[in-house]
């Protein structure tokens, strides 16, 4: 399938049209859930819908109703019955009970949350989900080609031992990409170091980690093969 970069209409990034490789683990996790799964900023469907189609019901959450309101349309009538729309932004107006989900997607979201939000939503995410669920996270580095200029502030904060070296408070300071207007002015781009010690706070254990360039990113993001961090982790 030819990849469709969308714009969100709530100038939160871009969604696709086709699954990321992280997104993919989720969707053959999915496969062999029995409880739901949540797809947190779902957008359009992106992951939600094929999660469906693998025969997960899934809790797909949007801080804009107006993409669930879409992704909902464009789920095929037979698979409705297992979609259940979560309308607001996580973590602050999400209450999901207890250990009640085998998978937790985080895809491309994690960026809009300051470094309080991400503690608060990861321990929310650990107590939803049931023992040996998965949480499945994708998020962008600052190694990405509109941050060039901001790397070596962020490794100067990590060698200052800061908490959140990868929060940009104003993203139009640091760079003159052309997409600019599509993002917020505050931006939290992540990294391996930063989701280990978010995940083990939370007393999550790490099934796997690493950095990558995921097969849909644009070429003018393209940097150094690090623009992506992927993690799998379970409870
Ligand atoms: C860059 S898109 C990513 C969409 C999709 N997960 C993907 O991987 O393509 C970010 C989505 O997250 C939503 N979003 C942003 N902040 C959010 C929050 N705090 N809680 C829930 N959704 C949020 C946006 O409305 C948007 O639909």
């Amino acid at each position: 399938m030819i990849h469709r970069r969308q714009p969100t209409r709530n100038r939160t990034g871009w969604t696709s049209n086709v699954p990321n490789e992280l997104s993919q683990l989720f969707i053959a996790f999915s496969a062999s859930t029995i409880r739901p799964v949540l797809d947190i900023g779902a957008a359009f469907g992106v992951a939600t819908i094929p999660a469906l189609e693998a025969g997960a019901s899934v809790l797909a959450n949007d801080s804009d109703p107006s993409h669930l309101a879409s992704l909902e349309a464009l789920t095929p009538p037979h698979l409705r019955p297992q979609l259940h729309l979560l309308s607001g932004r996580f973590p602050v107006d999400l209450d999901i009970p207890p250990h009640s989900l085998d998978a937790i997607h985080a895809s491309n979201v994690l960026h809009f949350l300051t470094g309080e939000e991400l503690v608060a939503g990861m321990q929310k995410i650990a107590r939803w989900l049931a023992p040996g669920g998965r949480l499945f996270v994708q998020a962008g580095t600052p190694y990405q080609q509109p941050f060039a200029a901001f790397v070596p502030v962020y490794e100067a904060r990590i060698a200052a031992g800061e908490p959140w070296p990868g929060w940009v408070e104003d993203a139009r300071a640091i760079s003159t990409h052309k997409k600019l207007g599509q993002i917020p002015r505050s931006l939290h781009l992540l990294d391996e170091a930063v989701l280990t010690r978010l995940v083990t706070l939370a007393d999550l254990r790490i099934e796997r980690i690493w950095t990558y360039r995921r097969h849909d990113l644009p070429r003018s993001m393209h940097l150094d093969g690090r623009e992506g961090v992927g993690l799998v982790a379970y409870t």
